[in-house]
């Protein structure tokens, strides 16, 4: 079902299959703001695999925001340990600064909510981000995330942990990364 609110410029929607391709634009387009930091300028050219969006496509959610049916920002949410993992969001330069990052945050916490709904537990999104960058984790904490240890929440945050510090060589001098809670109060 299609999400709209009268002050943000675009649609929120589930994704189809048939989205996943145009998400690597968005991503590759999105992630141009890290150019502005020089450490992490690399950066600039990462974007998830089409393996990568097929799987948390397969085994979670993706929401897709558009502007007149054209894609703007997405988010991809997983479970993994106990809690829903946001493995990525995205928002296209142009429409940054809108609302669009804050409304999937909003529409992950409404799945979060829903996958608990038979259990009757407390809805929690995870995520790992970095520290010291604006639109990161002082973006998620003024969200309502927290930071906490990754083995507070499981063993694969751990290991995500680790392969962004060993492989993916995401610590670089200055900027560090956390792993972020967000628990219904
Ligand atoms: C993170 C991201 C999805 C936010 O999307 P968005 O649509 O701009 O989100 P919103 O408009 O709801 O809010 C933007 C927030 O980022 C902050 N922000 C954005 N650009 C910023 C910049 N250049 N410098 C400082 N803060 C910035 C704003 O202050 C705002 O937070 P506030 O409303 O609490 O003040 C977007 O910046 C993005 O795609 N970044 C590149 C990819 C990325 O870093 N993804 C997260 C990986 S963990």
């Amino acid at each position: 079902m299609p999400q709209t609110s009268t002050n943000l410029p675009c649609n929120i929607r589930q994704a189809t299959e048939d989205d996943l391709e145009a998400l690597t634009t968005v991503e590759l387009s999105a992630t141009s703001i890290f150019g502005t930091i020089p450490a992490l300028a690399d950066l600039s050219s990462n974007h998830a695999s089409p393996d990568q969006l097929r799987q948390w496509f397969s085994t979670g959610r993706i929401y897709i925001a558009e502007d007149n049916g054209k894609p703007v920002g997405y988010v991809s949410a997983v479970p993994m340990d106990a809690v829903l993992y946001i493995a990525e969001i995205s928002t296209i330069p142009e429409s940054q600064g809108k609302g669009i990052g804050s409304a999937l945050i909003q529409t992950v916490f409404a799945y979060a909510r829903e996958c608990v709904q038979a259990t009757k537990e407390q809805p929690r999104v995870s995520l790992t981000t970095y520290r010291e960058v604006a639109w990161n984790a002082p973006f998620y904490r003024r969200r309502g995330f927290k930071e906490v240890d990754a083995e507070a929440l499981g063993p694969k945050h751990v290991a995500k942990m680790t392969l962004d510090r060993e492989e993916r060589d995401l610590w670089r001098p200055g900027y560090t990364r956390c792993c972020m809670l967000w628990e219904e109060e």
